[in-house]
């Protein structure tokens, strides 16, 4: 095995060997195309579910809209990605040796090709995103001409698509590249995007909270601990292992929420990956949607600040309690599809209790997690008492000197663009074709159930 420091002595070895990823979804395409033509010669007209009046009103819940065979949500298991739930992957994907948690490049390959990757494979991305790691000058003068009030989401969204002129997909549809090959220059922009992703998202880090400099990424390290090295983190061994299990584990959550969503209907369109990925991080930067672990650290350090310190179990329950009458929900708890604890919550709790066991705020988030879900069972209404992602995110983040609440949604993002483009390669791949679901007026609403009830 690799020492993680070790990454660029090897580098060369691989340097020129091109990733096998396009050559093993060029393998698998022909069976799918065929099963999804299939499917649909046999069954195009067979209703697969009905849809209700409220689920009309009420934000498509639960309406099934998109097939995805990236991850699927197990309400028992958790999220499966590509069908490893978190425990497993955290055991199986490759690790560089002296390293706890996997690299993020292995985790890239399984949810592009479908496959579990080999070491090789695994760190043929990880050379695949170092090469091609550089931002072009216009970027920078792009994020530093910004406000330092600009919301990091911003910044992020805008250096996505100020990276649009070099899209390979748009140049060769210029150059009419035919059907068949749109999925291979989506795959090479996927590669281009996210290999790109720690050093945008470090960039604006420094614009915002740092003295602003640039830092090239560090050829002896893989893509998730070069974030944390371009941040100013790059000693903190620990920090580099939790930017690798964060990654990981925030990569893809199905494929119809509002995101990945956003990101795939853009892409129907013939928008290429820089659109489609601005697109979805611009859902992901709702208060619904990604900002949701910022509310969670701050009700706990509220929570800390309210006792001046850790409160009694009883000081706890009262305060939980009063919270709920309050009208207020607690953060971190409930998921509208899991009806069990959250793997992504217990991945982050295990390396809490491994490195971090006397972090004050996390031992508060040890105290919610055992009074909180007892307390929400009694009001019978919650069909998931259990914590969630958000529960302990940016406990772990504030404890290794991360405290911007703001930027916590940039972290998501970039472990998100994972899944996203893997979606997006996919669609192409299978001809996915201009999403134009139907609008109707609320009185022609009306007319037809008062026809069908009648
Ligand atoms: C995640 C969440 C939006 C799911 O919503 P949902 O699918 O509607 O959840 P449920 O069907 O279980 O909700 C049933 C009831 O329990 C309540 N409930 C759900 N989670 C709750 C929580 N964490 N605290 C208090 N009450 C909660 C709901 O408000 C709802 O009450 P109502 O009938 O009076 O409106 C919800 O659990 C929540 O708001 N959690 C807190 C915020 C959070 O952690 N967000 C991050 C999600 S990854």
């Amino acid at each position: 095995m690799i020492q993680a420091d070790n990454v660029r002595i090897l580098r060369p070895a691989w340097r020129e060997r091109k990733y096998r990823m396009d050559e093993r979804i060029a393998a698998q395409l022909p069976k799918w195309r065929k099963q999804i033509q299939q499917l649909i010669e046999q069954y195009g007209d067979s209703a697969f579910e009905k849809v209700t009046v409220s689920q009309i009103y009420g934000g498509l819940r639960g309406v099934t809209t998109i097939v995805s065979d990236i991850s699927h949500i197990d309400p028992d298991a958790g999220i499966r990605l590509r069908g490893y739930t978190i425990t497993e992957l955290l055991d199986i994907l490759p690790k560089a040796e002296g390293t706890e948690i996997p690299m993020a490049g292995g985790l890239f390959y399984l949810l592009l090709v479908g496959e579990l990757p080999t070491f090789e494979d695994a760190m043929i991305v990880e050379n695949t995103w170092y090469e091609r790691s550089s931002l072009p000058p216009h970027l920078l003068a792009l994020i530093q001409a910004m406000p330092r009030n600009t919301h990091p989401m911003i910044l992020f969204s805008q250096a996505i698509m100020a990276l649009q002129s070099d899209s390979v997909f748009s140049r060769r549809y210029q150059e009419g590249m035919h059907k068949e090959d749109y999925w291979e220059a989506t795959l090479e922009d996927s590669l281009n995007l996210t290999a790109k992703l720690p050093s945008i998202a470090a960039m604006i880090y420094n614009h915002l909270y740092r003295d602003g400099e640039l830092t090239s990424p560090n050829p002896h390290l893989d893509w998730s601990a070069n974030f944390a090295h371009m941040i100013g983190k790059g000693d903190d061994r620990e920090y580099h292992d939790l930017c690798r299990l964060f990654f990981i584990i925030h990569s893809d959550h199905e494929g119809a929420n509002a995101s990945a969503h956003a990101a795939r209907l853009v892409n129907s369109t013939l928008a290429d990956v820089y659109y489609a990925c601005s697109a979805g991080i611009n859902a992901l930067a709702g208060p619904l949607h990604g900002l949701a672990n910022q509310g969670c650290i701050t009700w706990l350090l509220q929570v800390y600040e309210h006792f001046k310190g850790l409160p009694s179990k009883e000081q706890l329950e009262t305060y939980v309690r009063k919270t709920l009458d309050n009208g207020l929900v607690i953060p971190g708890y409930g998921h509208a599809v899991l009806r069990t604890t959250d793997t992504r919550f217990t991945a982050q709790r295990d390396f809490a209790l491994k490195h971090l066991p006397d972090d004050e705020i996390f031992k508060l988030v040890e105290q919610v997690f055992e009074v909180v879900p007892n307390i929400l069972m009694e009001s019978g209404k919650i069909k998931n008492p259990w914590p969630n992602v958000d529960a302990i995110n940016g406990t772990l983040q504030y404890h290794y000197g991360v405290r911007e609440f703001d930027f916590y949604t940039v972290l998501f993002g970039i472990s998100r663009i994972m899944g996203f483009t893997a979606g997006l390669v996919w669609d192409r791949g299978i001809g996915k074709p201009i999403e134009r679901p139907k609008s109707i007026t609320t009185s022609n609403l009306e007319k037809f159930i008062q026809s069908t009830t009648k």
